[in-house]
Order: C-alpha cells, then structure tokens, then sequence
C-alpha cells in the first residue's frame, strides 16, 4: 500500500548492511514512529550461530535506544519468493514494544503483505499477564 512505500524502502536500505555470511539470507526491517520517523536495521550474526540477532530486533533495540516508544508500523525485507514474517522471538518483543501494529511484509520483487500483529502472535504473554 502506497502508505508505506517509505517504510519499505527505509527496509530495503537497512537490508543492504546485513551482516549474514552463514546464512546468506538478507534480511531488512524498518519500524516507523507514530511521528513518522522511519529507523532501519538489518540481522547480524555470528560464528556461534545462537547470538545472531534479527532485523526486526536491530531495528527495534536502535529505535527505542533513541528514545522512541511509540511506533504504528514495522516491515520486512528479504529476496525471498515467499514473503518472510518474523521469527517467533521477535513476535515476542514487536508485541512489547511496537503492540498490535501492522506489520509488512515485502519482497525485492515488489510483493507484499499487511498483518496485523495480533494475528501473528494470538494469545501473547504480556504486561497484561501478571
Ligand atoms: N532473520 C531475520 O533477520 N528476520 C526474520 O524475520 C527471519 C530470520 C535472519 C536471522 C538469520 O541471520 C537469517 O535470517 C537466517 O535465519
């Protein structure tokens, strides 16, 4: 959607950077403040495979490190044929810090997809839980 071609560049930008000799699998991600502030990130792995951090939570972790708290979106990119969602962990944490956002999906091809993120983490863990 035309609302979030910025997003999905400022995605397209970070996955440049990508950090991912093991895999080779370039992922982008970028979240956007609700005053329209887009902040990119890209994964990074490492030799001990368990440390890599996604995209999502690059981008996440540097946004709210700015001191932003408040986000309505957050996307992701990859070249990949079938649209990539985020991994289960950062379900967790875009739940925590971004809530129930829209959360896009594209790829290098001009694809994409729109969730919602309740629908990708049902029954979440949360603030509310305790
Ligand atoms: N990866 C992400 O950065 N985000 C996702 O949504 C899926 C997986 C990264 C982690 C690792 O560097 C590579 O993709 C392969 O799993």
């Amino acid at each position: 959607m035309y609302e979030y071609r910025e997003l999905i560049e400022a995605a397209r930008a970070a996955r440049e950077n990508a950090y991912a000799p093991f895999s080779h699998f370039q992922v982008g991600a970028a979240v956007r403040t609700r005053a329209g502030r887009l902040i990119g990130g890209c994964n990074v792995e490492n030799v001990s495979y368990g440390l890599t951090v996604c995209a999502e939570r690059v981008a996440i972790f540097k946004a709210i490190s700015e001191g932003e708290r408040e986000f309505d979106a957050i996307a992701v990119v990859t070249d990949a044929d079938r649209l990539t969602p985020p991994c289960g962990a950062c379900r967790q944490i875009i739940w925590e810090m971004c809530g129930n956002v829209d959360v896009v999906l594209a790829n290098l091809k001009g694809q994409m997809e729109i969730h919602r993120m309740k629908d990708l983490l049902p029954l979440p863990f949360d603030k509310s839980s305790f």
